[in-house]
Parts: C-alpha cells; sequence; structure tokens
C-alpha cells in the first residue's frame, strides 16, 4: 500500500495518490480533474487557482493537516501583489503535495466551466470552444540543428499542450518571427480545432501572455433584423448583445420577394449579398465598440439563419429556394475562414460556423431552436413556436421529432399594420379593452404605467405615443374579440352594432380608434379591418402549419408550447391563444424561451460537441413542406376564424367566454380573405 499522500478534488470527487512534492496542477492533470492553465504551469497566467480546505472529512475518509501544501511561494506572493489572489486561494502550479488533501477547483478554474442560460429552461452551457488561448515556450533556433520558427512553435505546442499538428496562414506566419523574437520566446497563441478538422490552426499570436481575451459572435440572422451576441470565449459570458435591421428589406419584405428580386433581376443575388455582408460587417465593428473590446478578438463567429439568407450570405442565388423541390446547394453545415464571406471587420483569420439547414424550406435558424429546446429529449409532447417574418415549428418529444416552416410574413412584428411599428419607446405594446364601456388603456414601450394612470403623460412627454408594435397588435385584436367589437369571422362591428362610437367608419368597413392625438398634430392610431386581416393571414399559417405536424404526429392535443423567437418573450399568452396562434392548451402549459435560436448558435459557439450534436439531430428530424401539402390549405382556412372555426378551445373557455356576435352584412366577406393565402416567405 503506497504512503504517498491522497489528494481528492471537488466537485469531482477524484482523488488519487501523488508523492510529496508533485504541483497540485500536476495531479489534476493526471486524474483528468478539470483545471484551467494557459501558461502550463509557469505561474504567469493565475487560470490554475485552487482553494485547499483543511480539518476532518469523514466523506472523504481524509483528515486535511495544516502543512498538506507546500508554502506559500515567492511566484504567488508576486501574483498577489500584482493582482490579489481571493482569501484562501493558491495557484495550482505553484502548491505542492505535502500531505493528504482536499482541493477545490472553482467554477472559474474550470476549462469546461459551465454557463447558466439566462432563458427560463436554464440549461447550462459547457464551455469547450472551437478557439482556445494557449501559452508556450518555444525553443531558440539553432545554427546547428536548422529548423523553421514554425516547425519550434508546433513542436512546443505538441510537447507542452499535446496539440499533435498546426498549420497557419501566410498572414500569421509574417507576425510569428517578430511576436517570438518581442516576446523572448515566450507566446500565446490562439489555435483553432473545429469538431471535423484533424489539424489545428494557428489563427492568432501574441509576444508573452495574452491577457485581453478571446470572442466569439452568435449571429442570428434572420430575414428583419441580424442580432448578435459578443461572447467571451473563455468564460462564456454575453459581453454585448446588438443588431440592426436587415439592409435586404429594400429588396423585398419577406424571404419570396428577395428570391423574386434575385429571379429578375440579373445580379440581384450579389447585390444583397453584398449588403448583408456591410451590415454585418457593421455590427462588428458597433457591438466590438460597445463591449469596449478591440474586434481582432473577434476569432468564430457563428451563424444561424433561415435557408433562403443561409444562400445569400454564402454569396449562392436563392432562386431554387423559390420552387418545388426546394433544393439547397448544401444542407451540411459549414465551416470556413470569415474572409471567404468578406467578413473583414473582425480577426482577419477568424473562422466562421454556419449551423446545418433542415430542409430547403426549414432552416438552420430551426436547428438552433432544436439545438436550445431540445424538443428530442422532451418526455412530453412539445410544440415550439419561433415566431418572426417566417413561424419555424418544431413538434416532438423522446420519440420523433418533426419541423416546417410557415410563411406567417411580418404582420406579428408590426409590419404590414396601419398604425403598425417595430418595437421601439412610444410603441403600443400592453392593450386592454373594457368589455362594458369598450374604452381602451394600454402602456407603451419606455412607461411602466398604463395610459388612465398618474404618470403616464409625463412618460410619455419625450416619445409620445407613435404606434403599435407586434405584441400590441395581437393584444389589440384579441382584446377586440373578448370586448365583442369583433366576431368570430374577424369582421369589425359599427358603432350601432357594437355601442361605441370608438368604432369609426373606413369606407366599407370599420376600424377601431385606440388613440387620436390627431388634434395635436399626432397620429390616430386605429386598428382598421385591413389589420385585422393581416393578422388573420399571419395566425392562419402559424396556426395551420402547427395542426400539419399534429396530423403527422397523429394527435390533436400538444402536451405542452414554448414561445420562442425574441417576439415570443413578449406575446401574452392568453391572448395568442384567444386568437387561435396556438392550439388549445392550458396557459400554464405555454412558456417563452426567449430569443432561442439566438441561444442556439450561442450554444454552437461555446461547445463543439453541440456542432457535431445538432448535426446529427438535424438528420433525424423528419421535415414537413407546408407548401405542397394540400391538407395546409384546409387547416389555413379553417383557422381563420377567432379563434377557430371548427377547433374546439375547451382550456381557452376555462380562462375566457367568447361573445358571440356576427357583424356580416354582406360588405367584407371572410371568404375573401382565407384565399388570399401569403405566399411562402
Ligand atoms: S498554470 Fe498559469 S499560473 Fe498556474
Amino acid at each position: 500500500m503506497t504512503t504517498d499522500p491522497l489528494v481528492v478534488f471537488t466537485p469531482s470527487g477524484k482523488r488519487g495518490h501523488f508523492p510529496a512534492g508533485t504541483p497540485i496542477l500536476t495531479a489534476a492533470r493526471q486524474l483528468g480533474v478539470d483545471l484551467d492553465s494557459v501558461c502550463g504551469g509557469r505561474g504567469i497566467c493565475s487560470k490554475c487557482q485552487i482553494t485547499p480546505s483543511y480539518g476532518e472529512f469523514p466523506k472523504h475518509g481524509v483528515t486535511v493537516a495544516e502543512g498538506a501544501l507546500s508554502e506559500w511561494n515567492a511566484v504567488e506572493q508576486r501574483y498577489d501583489d500584482k493582482r490579489g489572489l481571493k482569501p484562501g486561494r493558491r495557484l495550482g502550479c505553484q502548491a505542492t503535495v505535502q500531505g493528504d488533501v482536499v482541493i477545490d477547483v472553482p467554477p472559474e478554474s474550470q476549462v469546461h466551466r459551465q454557463v447558466v442560460r439566462k432563458a427560463a429552461a436554464a440549461r447550462a452551457i459547457t464551455m469547450d470552444p472551437a478557439t482556445r488561448l494557449f501559452f508556450v515556450v518555444v525553443e531558440e533556433p539553432d545554427m546547428h540543428s536548422p529548423t523553421g520558427d514554425l516547425e519550434r512553435l508546433e513542436r512546443a505546442l505538441r510537447e507542452q499542450w499535446n496539440i499533435d499538428a498546426v498549420t497557419a496562414d501566410l498572414s500569421l506566419m509574417s507576425k510569428l518571427q517578430p511576436a517570438l523574437r518581442k516576446g523572448k520566446w515566450e507566446v500565446t497563441v490562439a489555435v483553432h480545432k473545429g469538431h471535423k478538422d484533424t489539424v489545428a490552426r494557428v489563427v492568432e499570436i501574441w509576444p508573452g501572455l495574452h491577457e485581453s481575451g478571446l470572442y466569439g459572435l452568435a449571429i442570428d440572422l434572420g430575414s428583419t433584423t441580424i442580432a448578435a451576441h459578443l461572447t467571451d470565449l473563455e468564460t462564456g459570458e454575453v459581453k454585448a448583445s446588438s443588431g440592426l435591421m436587415n439592409p435586404q428589406i429594400r429588396f423585398g419584405e419577406d424571404l419570396m420577394s428577395r428570391v423574386s428580386y434575385s429571379m429578375m433581376n440579373p445580379g440581384g443575388d450579389k447585390e444583397m449579398t453584398r449588403a448583408v455582408r456591410e451590415a454585418i460587417n457593421d455590427l462588428i465593428t458597433t457591438i466590438s465598440d460597445e463591449a469596449g473590446i478591440d474586434a481582432a478578438l473577434i476569432v468564430e463567429t457563428v451563424f444561424v439563419c433561415n435557408p433562403v439568407m443561409h444562400h445569400l450570405l454564402l454569396g449562392l442565388d436563392p432562386v431554387e429556394l423559390g420552387q418545388a423541390p426546394f433544393a439547397l446547394a448544401t444542407s451540411e453545415s459549414m465551416s470556413l475562414p470569415a474572409r471567404e464571406l468578406d467578413l473583414t471587420n473582425m480577426n482577419p483569420r477568424a473562422q466562421v460556423y454556419i449551423l446545418p439547414c433542415i430542409a430547403g424550406h426549414v432552416g438552420a435558424d430551426c436547428a438552433a431552436v432544436a439545438l436550445s429546446e431540445e424538443p428530442g429529449k422532451s418526455e412530453d409532447l412539445v410544440l415550439i413556436v419561433d415566431v418572426g417574418t417566417n413561424a419555424e415549428i418544431l413538434l416532438g418529444n423522446t420519440t420523433r421529432v418533426l419541423a416546417c416552416s410557415s410563411p406567417t410574413g411580418p404582420a406579428f412584428e408590426g409590419a404590414q399594420i396601419s398604425s403598425g411599428q417595430r418595437a421601439a419607446p412610444g410603441a403600443i405594446e400592453r392593450i386592454e379593452i373594457d368589455p362594458v364601456t369598450k374604452e381602451p388603456r394600454f402602456r407603451i414601450i419606455g412607461s411602466d404605467h398604463w395610459s388612465d394612470e398618474d404618470g403616464f403623460d409625463k412618460d410619455i412627454a419625450t416619445t409620445g405615443i407613435t404606434g403599435i408594435c407586434g405584441s400590441g397588435i395581437i393584444e389589440a385584436v384579441a382584446e377586440m374579440r373578448i370586448a365583442g367589437l369583433l366576431d368570430e369571422s374577424g369582421l369589425i362591428g359599427s358603432a350601432e352594432q357594437t355601442g361605441t362610437i370608438r368604432c369609426v367608419p373606413e369606407g366599407r368597413t370599420h376600424a377601431y380608434m385606440i388613440h387620436d392625438s390627431s388634434a395635436e398634430g399626432g397620429p390616430r392610431i386605429t386598428v382598421t379591418q385591413g389589420d385585422i386581416r393581416a393578422i388573420q393571414l399571419a395566425k392562419s399559417a402559424l396556426y395551420a402549419g402547427a395542426r400539419l405536424l399534429m396530423d403527422e404526429m397523429e394527435v390533436d392535443t400538444v402536451d405542452r408550447i414554448v414561445l420562442a423567437g425574441a417576439f415570443g418573450a413578449h406575446i401574452s399568452t392568453k391572448h395568442a391563444m384567444v386568437l387561435g396562434m396556438i392550439p388549445d392548451a392550458p396557459l400554464d402549459k405555454v412558456s417563452s424561451a426567449g430569443n432561442a435560436a439566438g441561444t442556439g448558435a450561442r450554444i454552437a459557439l461555446c461547445n463543439i460537441a453541440a456542432r457535431s450534436e445538432i448535426e446529427r439531430v438535424v438528420r433525424e428530424i423528419t421535415k414537413v413542406e407546408t407548401a405542397i401539402e394540400p391538407k395546409f390549405q384546409d387547416h389555413f382556412v379553417a383557422a381563420n376564424a377567432i379563434p377557430h372555426k371548427t377547433d374546439p378551445f375547451p382550456e381557452l373557455s376555462q380562462v375566457v367566454t367568447l361573445p358571440n356576435p356576427s357583424f356580416n352584412t354582406g360588405g367584407e366577406s371572410q371568404a375573401g380573405s382565407g384565399r388570399r393565402r401569403r405566399r411562402r416567405g
């Protein structure tokens, strides 16, 4: 039996005997304990901090005496003087084993530290990015055994970090020699190794120890907005989030019109590619400025996007995606240098990873939602709806996962709505209509008060009341239905029919007046019959897509519903159900997942195993095509009624009783709107 001291690591519970004098970092490595180190034990990076515990530990069967670790040494003292070590902490590469000891590895010293997501379902992301920092001491050149600087750097990485083979671009080679000499043969390198790579690539080099961090971008490239999260590749922390409008909107609001633009204008696809790449470059500059980070430290970018955006980003003509069978140039994930996409405002050797597409009509954004929400790991049947200009819909459980995309159009985002606007200060985001008086009260973005509360007027002094945003229009239409201002077919009643002068004539139809400041030169905010029709088209497409997946799964109900998308976070679930956007379900089983596609992108940025995982999951997802499925049209027409023509909503009726007026005087027919089904896009 060995008399060597016992070292027990927590929280892993790993343990082993080591000869006295063994550095804690060495013991950790031999046991496979997750203890970080960038400098390779040279006492300069401070990543290896540990906390020894002293006393009795019956659970581990150990008593730890005072002298269980070597004395505090000069290297630790120097570090403490310079940067400060927390009380009780030691540097794992300096402290050596002298007796039995229990060592705690704090979360920030773990390489594969877990980052808890902010979203409701707190799934942790394990940090294991494709690009990492390594400090190495490189042998100096020798006239008698001549070798190149890159070869000696490669040998140092092999000997000090077990990295077998590395390659480097010419542009890196030009930095290599000055960095090595300036750092006196000590350098930090950023090494990228993708999940499919056999050879690692040195993407950056700094003389000495680089302490300014390493960053990546997770980008959700949508048809309407481009959202980016600047993420610390060591800690997983999101340093800044920023977004801008997709400049391709000037070529067409929805995807299909952009495909048409490409079909009808030679070189149109190239124009759109150029526009989106320029916008992403601008976004990179904005977000790094916001975070106060040198953009050259951004070495990786992960993209999630729908198939049309995917092709336009890559510089591929999307024309095939406009017609059946919707063939993608490739549905595989892509790993490529950022410069091939002209993304030049970050590190010149930065790498890009694009998640796989599920099918020609279901993109990498849907794959990202699947990665983030994991429907395939759910015991109960979950319906996940990512609401955007196109709705991505997933339905599944541990047995099977189905996916489709449905062309909802931009109405849910406040576009194509008469008083619609983007979610910005001044926009009405919440509304209630008194069922008796039919009077509205509302809240705007930028104020915590309702419009009938003290303080509201003061709040709106600078912003004014400017329009109604996506969540506002959904609440407005649903509230109008609850208050009996709107019948099941979606018709707005007249002042006589509804008993309120807020229902004003507008051509042959009516509109409901929410707010009128036209006397003071302000806007007149109404919900018109045209707005109701736009919302009906959008919600029917969404519901029909979900129903199609339920048919395929042979179910009439789902156990729970997750609303995803930046917009999903703001939708009132009750109002969404009154409108019939989503199938009937107990309201407490409807939750919001925030921007699940963006979260999926961040997971793939921080953890390379997640890339392999989603590539596997995507192959197993059953794709359902809405555009060519005849039943989609039937579901669409039936879903035009509010909440629905034929499907019962028993759970909803527990919460709210909907009145049943009929305003159809022959002026506007519901069937007309049913036939005006929006095209894919
Ligand atoms: S490993 Fe870098 S300071 Fe200990």
